[in-house]
This record gives C-alpha cells, structure tokens and sequence, in this order.
C-alpha cells in the first residue's frame, strides 16, 4: 500500500522539561493524527490510551466512519447506496481492490468464490469432535483456525498469490462452516454448497434445506441475507479488526488471524451484542415492562445496559441501524409476523430512549444490533447464530485489512506498553518463610 498521508505543520510537546516537535499527518477526510513514534526514544516517556480512544493504529484506505454525523462510507461509497442498490459479492470486491467491480470483474470474481465453497471432505468430520450444544461461534473459532491445517498451499504470507487464494476460500468458505455449525447443533445432515445460487441463497438453503424437501428460495429472505452481509461487512479498526491486525503483525497464517477476529467478535460489547439485544427484547417481553428496565439501565448501582444502544465512534444514529431497522420491517412483513409484540418492544423502546435526558446526554442511539435479531430470529435463525452471520459477513473485511497491512511497507508486530504500577523488585522468598 503506497501511503497517502499529507505533512501538516508539526506539534510541539513539552515533557520531561523537553521540548520536542512531533509531525502531523492529515488523511482524505477525517481527523489529523501526531506521529508519536519517536516520542520514547526522544523522550523517555509513553503514551497512555487504553481502549484506544484517541489513537490510530494503522493507515487505511478501506473504510470510513464519521461518528458525530452518522456516516460509514465503504472506499468511498455510503453504506445506504450499497445496500440499496449493490449486492455482497460486488462490495468484496470493492472491499479488496479498492473500486466496483465491471460486469467481466465481477462475473470471475464471483467464480473464483463460487469454486472455493466446498470443504475438504476430511473436515466435516471436524465437526464431531464438538459436542452438539456446543455454541456455533465456539465451533466457528475452532473450525475456521483448522483451516490452515486443511489448506497448507495458501498459508505463505509473503506469496501474494497465496493470499489471494486464501482470502478466495475463507470468503467462500465460511458460509459452508457457519451452516454446518448450525446443521450439527440442530442434528440435521450436512448440506453441500450449490454453484448455480447466489452467496446469499446459497447460504440460506445450505442452513434450512432438508434431504426430505426440495428448497424454495424466497427471493425477499435472499436479498436481506445479502443486505445484512453488506451492512457488516466492515467497520474500520473495531476491536475484531484490530485483534486481526495484531495477530497478523507476527506473522500468523491469514487462516489464524481470522479465527483471532471470530473470537473477539463473539464478546457482547461487539458481535455479541445481536444475540445480547434480543435477549435484553425477549426479557422485558412487554412494551409495559420498559420504563422499569429503563430504570434498572440508568441505577449507577446496576451494570444492566441497553443492548444494541451506544457506540465507541457514533455518537449520532449508526447510518446501519436504520437500513436494518428497514430490512427488519421488510422481513417481518414477508413472514407475516409485522405483529411481532417483539418488534413493538423495540420500537416503544427506541422511542423513550431517544427523548430520555439519560441518554441524549450520553449520545447513546441504536446500533446496527437493535434490530438485526428481530430480523434474524423473523429469517428462521436461533439467537446462537446471530454472531455467526455477524462474522460470515465480517469475514471480507477482516481480509481486507490484513490484506493491506501486509502490503503495507510501515507495518511492524504490534507491541503496546503499559505504565506499570505492580510490584518494585524485590528477593525471592523460601516457602518456609511466607
Ligand atoms: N446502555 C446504557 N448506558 C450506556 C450504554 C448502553 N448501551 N452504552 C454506554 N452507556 C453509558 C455508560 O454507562 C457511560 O455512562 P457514564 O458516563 O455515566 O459512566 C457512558 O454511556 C459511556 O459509556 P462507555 O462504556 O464509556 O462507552 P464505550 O465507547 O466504551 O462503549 C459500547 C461503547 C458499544 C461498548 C457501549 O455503548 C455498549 O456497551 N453498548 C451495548 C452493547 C452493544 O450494543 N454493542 C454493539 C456495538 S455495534 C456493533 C459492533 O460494532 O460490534
């Protein structure tokens, strides 16, 4: 990645009785960063940031967000233009190379994934060694870092043929694992991918198609499928992002770094938060059970949270919340269930949060998890899936940032410090003496 930063007039930094002038760097849009690498050497001192409020890890030329106006833009493009009018195969594409795709792009780019989707015979039998109630994301973790021990042929990070070829098979690939995952909790057989469907459909009739009927797509359920992978499909350097990163500095095979960001989705502060929101919507139950909740979510005393509320970045509307609140009115309508009391629950919800001081104050708005597992659940998916599909859309974008970390000639093994507060040193005692 030939980088694009622009010189801004420097920081001067008074520290330790020192005076040092620090360069600032300005991207395309957004706000301008000090580069504080010479800070230590020059200095004696660290910085102090944990969670990363106020630091940039890496330059990048994916994805944008700006938090205070509610915008995600995908190598330029708004998330609502591509998901009204772009498919998920062409935002990969975007994704990887940077532009959309022409129809001859396109069309091979869709065969190269299309003919990755199978999985090695050998693998299904992977799936055995985990107990039936095991949950999906803990099969997804474990299965999708197996995947270097099936495909040794594209584990050289310094080929670059073979790393497009991996990113090919783990896109293809793991909509095949994450349907098994669910075949298996729910002891149904294995179904195999099919080459004349779309992604999306593919994935749908590989997780509901029984050998005992044949499966009809529904052309309303395919498309949401495909929307949700495009509203997920990236989101800068999130804390899964950047656990891909971290992995990926060392030098880790692309199949181990993904499995990496898998596990850090799976946590309910990010991915997990789908499956913690409709739980959170399940539990209150009843529009009248929502002032209590409300106050339970506002006593300091508790640590009860409005799932699928609040933003690390947006402190305005999450741009994705409202296509899948769309997308979940859509569904909803198709299924015959616009009645669900669950939905009215949400709804009643979102409305006394948006008009409570609370959390005006706090700027806390819905995220895209507010409504995707009403949409999810109405789509005939268990909550335990929820993540899953979170990460079989998430899956390109991790790529993608490895992908140009690894073409990118400043990268170096992420290695944070810490300000120490343990201990001084001292003389080890004998076990007789403690
Ligand atoms: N419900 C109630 N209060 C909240 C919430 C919430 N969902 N989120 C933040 N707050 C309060 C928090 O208590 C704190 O209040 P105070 O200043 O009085 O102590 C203040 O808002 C700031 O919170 P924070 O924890 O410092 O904010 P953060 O940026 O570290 O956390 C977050 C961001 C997403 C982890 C958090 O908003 C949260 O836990 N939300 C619920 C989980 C969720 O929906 N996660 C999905 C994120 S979107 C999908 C993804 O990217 O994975």
């Amino acid at each position: 990645m030939e980088s694009k930063v622009t010189k801004k007039p420097s920081a001067t930094l008074t520290v330790n009785n020192r005076q040092i002038e620090l360069p600032v760097y300005g991207g395309s849009v957004g706000p301008d960063v000090v580069d504080i690498r010479k800070l230590y050497s020059e200095t004696g001192v660290f910085t102090y940031d944990p969670g990363f409020t106020s630091t940039a890890s890496c330059e990048s030329q994916i994805t944008y967000i700006d938090g205070d106006e509610g915008v995600l833009l995908y190598r330029g493009y708004p998330i609502d233009q591509l998901a009204e009018h772009s498919s998920f195969l062409e935002v990969c594409y975007l994704l990887l190379h940077g532009e959309l795709p022409n129809e001859t792009q396109l069309k091979a780019f869709d065969k190269a994934i299309t003919y990755h989707t199978m999985l090695h015979a050998q693998f299904d039998r992977f799936f055995e060694g985990y107990r039936r109630d095991a949950h999906p994301m803990a099969v997804m973790v474990g299965t999708v870092g197996a995947l270097a021990a099936f495909y040794h042929d594209s584990t050289d990070i310094d080929d670059s043929r073979q790393r497009t070829i991996a990113s090919h098979r783990m896109i293809a690939k793991m909509p095949t694992i994450a349907a098994r995952a669910y075949k298996y909790s729910i002891g149904q057989p294995f179904v195999s991918p099919r080459n004349n469907l779309d992604y999306a459909s593919n994935f749908l009739r590989m997780c509901f198609a029984v050998p005992a009927e044949d499966y009809v797509i529904n052309p309303v359920l395919a498309r949401a499928m495909d929307v949700f992978f495009i509203l997920h499909a990236d989101h800068e350097q999130n804390a899964s992002t950047s656990t891909v990163r971290l992995a990926g500095s060392s030098g880790a095979n692309p199949f181990a770094c993904i499995a990496s960001g898998i596990a850090c989705l799976w946590g309910p502060a990010h991915g997990g938060a789908n499956e913690a929101a409709l739980k959170m919507l399940e539990e209150i139950g009843t529009v009248d059970h929502i002032p209590e909740f409300i106050r339970r979510v506002k006593d300091k005393d508790s640590d009860v949270r409005l799932m699928g509320f609040g933003h690390r970045v947006y402190k305005n509307y999450d741009p994705r919340a409202k296509a899948m609140q769309k997308l979940c009115h859509q569904v909803l309508k198709e299924v015959g269930a616009e009645d669900n009391p669950l939905l009215k629950v949400a709804m009643e919800l979102e409305k006394i949060a948006l008009s409570d001081e609370y959390f005006i104050q706090r700027k806390l708005y819905p995220n895209v998890d507010f409504y995707s597992g009403i949409t999810l659940k109405a789509m005939g998916f268990p909550t335990s899936m929820f993540t899953v599909l979170f990460a079989v859309a998430r899956t390109v974008g991790w790529i993608a940032q490895w992908t140009e970390m690894m073409e990118d000639p400043s990268q170096k093994i992420g290695r944070p410090r810490q300000v120490y507060t343990g201990a001084g040193p001292r003389d080890f005692v004998p076990l007789a003496k403690r």
